[in-house]
């Protein structure tokens, strides 16, 4: 869905989508697809560049806000279809740092020796939950998956550190009023998209850049490792004015920053994986190179990862 789609239907224009966002077009899952459909294709696609059985993997956490039920997990539907049977597999609700913070835990489920393989997925059709009457939120949205599988390192490489925090005090920034046990759904009621997204856009922007900042501070302080040290810098893809101002701040320059929210705009959980396995396959990560995520989103609550490849 292009900007120029939008243009007809809200009252906005390619040239602020553009100069706002930087978003250009996102892509919107037909209706009939469900985010377990998404997720199982990107899970697949994953096993297979790890060259990974299914017997193997005996960890799975999906980070999603937009599951296919509210029972049970996406995580059990995506075991079911893939045939993991050796598994166990849950949900993380952490908005859209629900992938890093996916990975965080499997990290410290392998490090403890819990379990050897995992599949971490990120997925969201968020365009179920978008209110595309409200021109502030809807075009920022897309549908997507990502998926990583990881397992014990014996070289040094992996997550070298991370760092995870929330702010419960600034829930109504970013929320769902309908559709939870507080605001359940009623047959009568005229929603007027209070059962979709609400974002308070410019408060959100403020903590974002802030926040992310810091939390990449302290991954790198934790490791020992300069920002110079960063080959490729992966952020959540929610705005390329977030994004750029966290780079500056950081002292990254534009070539060690992958962007591809021209094309997506913010997948939330979906937009670090995703932005991942494309600079992967793109050939802009090296075996020993040092990357970096990063996230933030609704909750609020935010984290960062540093990644030895
Ligand atoms: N088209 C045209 N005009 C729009 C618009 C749209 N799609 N959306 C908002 N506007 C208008 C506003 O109504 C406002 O008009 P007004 O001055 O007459 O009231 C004006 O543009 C400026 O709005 P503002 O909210 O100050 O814009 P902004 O520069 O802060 O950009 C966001 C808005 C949402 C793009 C920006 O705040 C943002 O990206 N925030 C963070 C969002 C985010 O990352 N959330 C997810 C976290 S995971």
């Amino acid at each position: 869905m292009t900007n120029i789609d939008f243009e007809k239907i809200v009252d906005t224009s390619n040239e602020w989508i553009t100069s706002r966002t930087g978003i250009k077009e996102r892509h919107i899952a037909n209706a009939d697809m469900t985010t377990a459909d998404m997720a199982v294709q990107a899970a697949m696609r994953a096993m297979e560049m790890a060259r990974c059985e299914k017997e193997e993997i005996d960890l799975v956490i999906c980070g999603t806000v937009t599951p296919d039920y509210r029972l049970p997990s996406n995580a059990c539907l995506i075991q079911e279809r893939l045939g993991l049977t050796n598994a166990v597999a849950f949900d993380v609700v952490a908005a859209c740092t629900g992938f890093i913070k996916g990975l965080v835990i499997a990290n410290s489920h392998i490090e403890t020796g819990l379990h050897k393989k995992a599949l971490i997925i990120g997925v969201e059709k968020l365009s179920a939950v978008t209110n595309y009457k409200d021109r502030t939120t809807c075009v920022l949205f897309g549908d997507g998956a990502g998926a990583v599988v990881v397992e014990p390192s014996t070289n040094g490489c992996g997550m070298i550190s991370s760092f995870m925090k929330s702010d419960g005090r600034l829930w109504q920034l970013l929320w769902m009023k309908v559709g939870g046990v507080k605001n359940p759904y009623t047959t009568d009621f005229d929603y007027n998209g209070s059962d979709k997204i609400y974002m308070n856009g410019a408060d959100v922007f403020k903590v974002a850049v802030k926040e992310m900042a810091n939390a990449v501070e302290v991954v790198l302080e934790k490791a020992g490792v300069a920002s110079s040290d960063i080959a490729l810098f992966v952020p959540h893809q929610a705005n390329l004015r977030i994004i750029d101002a966290l780079a500056k701040r950081l002292k990254i320059e534009p070539e060690r920053v992958f962007k591809n929210i021209e094309r997506y705009g913010n997948t939330s959980a979906a937009s670090v994986p995703i932005a991942l396995d494309e600079a992967n396959r793109e050939g802009k990560i090296k075996p020993g190179d040092y990357v970096v995520v990063v996230a933030f989103g609704g909750g609020l609550i935010w984290g960062a990862a540093l990644i030895k490849w």
